[in-house]
């Protein structure tokens, strides 16, 4: 059952492998890159990371084209990377991981404040840039064709903020990023940026005081309103600076707070919506859209915060179950002042949740596609596909493999599921190695494979560009 702990043991060696063995009926039409992001070192020295989100950023190409596959590696090189491995300890604070700080080394840092910039959770483009994100807002530029990391990119801005979401939403008609960030401070705030396309300055869309700020990986977007779904894991700021403790364990779970969601105006920030329901935790936003005075969010929940524990690497790599994955939850949010309700869509497990982006963002739509779980206690070990509407699913899984977040990828000349595929990252524990899956949307069934001579660690989010 534990085979699955080979995606959380180190990858160092760096390739680049031009023509990787095909297997199956491979699409002549796929043209594009996959581009994909995640933890591939998770100790330096004799110092191990504490948590899955902590090890050193590694991007991961597949250039599909003409038939052939290839594929690359490339760790990010961050100054959080290069001053650990100069140093041989850890040195910048991760998520869930602080380094060995004397109490003047803190006071230090709490003046000359040196944030993670490694960037393993996403990829996205900002001003004609390739950017790896995490959860810091300090986007690292690469190279999409050799990996190689340009550098952090500076905003060119005032906007001041320490922690920023690793998932953007990008406006499907302008182009235009809109970002979530929190600046804590004596008086903590919410904001909400949004970033011109060809453009790498943030503007402040809207901004609002907070006392304990909540932590939130990613939020909602419709046509008009950007959704913020504040779940009870909260932080006192003064904690952040002055506890000593990795930055996510300072946040408490307070279920009395309720689950509080704010739909916020996109055209003027205003908030024209504020209500709270029971309480919940979550990482990923599904997709969210404008009905009938509402707004529907789907939303992949979990009962309480207990899952970030679970995520963390002594619990992974241990006999312990696997935390497994969560509830596809949908939630309608009232602009009226109403009460909200939501509903569990599915029995089926799911997480990394993806759509057909192009098609479904912002709309009402029929599939949510993802990672599950088939045996209990085991790590997500199948692809799923759920009906939003009735909840029907389908599953595909290869025993004793492992795969990645699905990424949707549209057929050229198609307007529809049936000719599109999804693209995974699949882990063979066995075979010590990883493959690419081409799963055919519609039918839910591998259509080919490209094998990739190493095991890929289990990252978290990529992108195909065409
Ligand atoms: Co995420």
């Amino acid at each position: 059952m534990t085979d699955y702990c080979r995606g959380f043991e180190d990858l160092t060696q760096e390739i680049h492998e031009p023509d990787l063995p095909l297997e199956g009926d491979w699409p002549d039409w796929l043209s594009g890159t996959l581009l994909r992001n995640g933890p591939a070192q998770f100790s330096v020295g004799d110092q191990d990371y504490n948590h899955w989100f902590d090890g050193h950023a590694m991007l991961h190409s597949f250039r599909i084209g003409d038939g052939t596959v290839s594929y690359r590696n490339r760790f990010l090189e961050t100054q959080s990377r290069t001053e650990a491995l100069e140093a041989g300890e850890i040195v910048r604070s991760e998520f869930a991981t602080d380094p060995c700080m004397s109490i003047f080394g803190r006071i230090m840092s709490v003046f000359n404040p040196k944030p993670t910039d490694n960037a393993s959770i996403n990829v996205t483009r900002l001003d004609d840039a390739h950017v790896a994100l995490t959860e810091t807002p300090i986007p690292v530029a690469f190279d999409p064709e050799t990996l190689e990391t340009v550098g952090v990119v500076d905003y060119e801005d005032d906007v001041d903020a320490q922690m920023a979401t690793a998932h953007p939403h990008v406006e499907p008609d302008t182009g235009r990023i809109f970002t979530y960030q929190v600046g804590f401070g004596r008086q903590s705030e919410y904001q909400i940026c949004g970033i011109p396309p060809d453009d790498a300055s943030r503007t402040l869309l809207a901004s609002f005081d907070v006392d304990r700020p909540r932590y939130m990986h990613s939020f909602g977007m419709t046509e008009r309103y950007v959704i913020l779904s504040e779940w009870p894991l909260t932080v006192d700021p003064t904690d952040l600076l002055l506890r000593g403790e990795p930055f996510i364990e300072n946040f408490e779970w307070q279920p009395e707070r309720g689950t509080r969601f704010r739909v916020l105006r996109k055209s003027d920030g205003e908030e024209v919506a504020r209500c709270t329901t029971d309480p919940a935790f979550a990482f990923h936003h599904v997709n969210a859209f404008e009905r009938d005075g509402e707004v529907v969010c789907d939303i992949v929940t979990y009962p309480d915060a207990s899952i970030i524990d679970e995520l963390s690497l002594d619990r992974l790599r241990s006999d312990d179950p696997s935390p497994g994955t969560g509830n596809l939850r949908r939630y309608r949010l009232p602009l009226n002042g109403g009460t909200p309700s939501s509903h569990v869509l599915s029995d089926e497990r799911i997480e990394l949740p993806r759509i057909h982006e192009d098609a479904a963002r912002a709309q009402p739509y029929d599939t949510v596609y993802g990672i599950g779980n088939r045996v209990e206690g085991d790590f997500a070990d199948q692809l799923v596909k759920i009906d939003v509407d009735d909840g029907a699913s389908e599953t595909w899984y290869d025993d004793g493999t492992y795969p990645g977040e699905p990424v949707f990828v549209s057929h050229p000349d198609g307007d529809n599921e049936d000719d599109s595929v999804l693209l995974s990252v699949v882990l063979d524990p066995t075979a010590d190695q990883s493959f690419l899956l081409v799963l055919d949307a519609d039918s839910f069934t591998e259509r080919a494979r490209a094998t990739v001579p190493h095991a890929i660690p289990f990252g978290f989010h990529g992108q195909f560009w065409q």
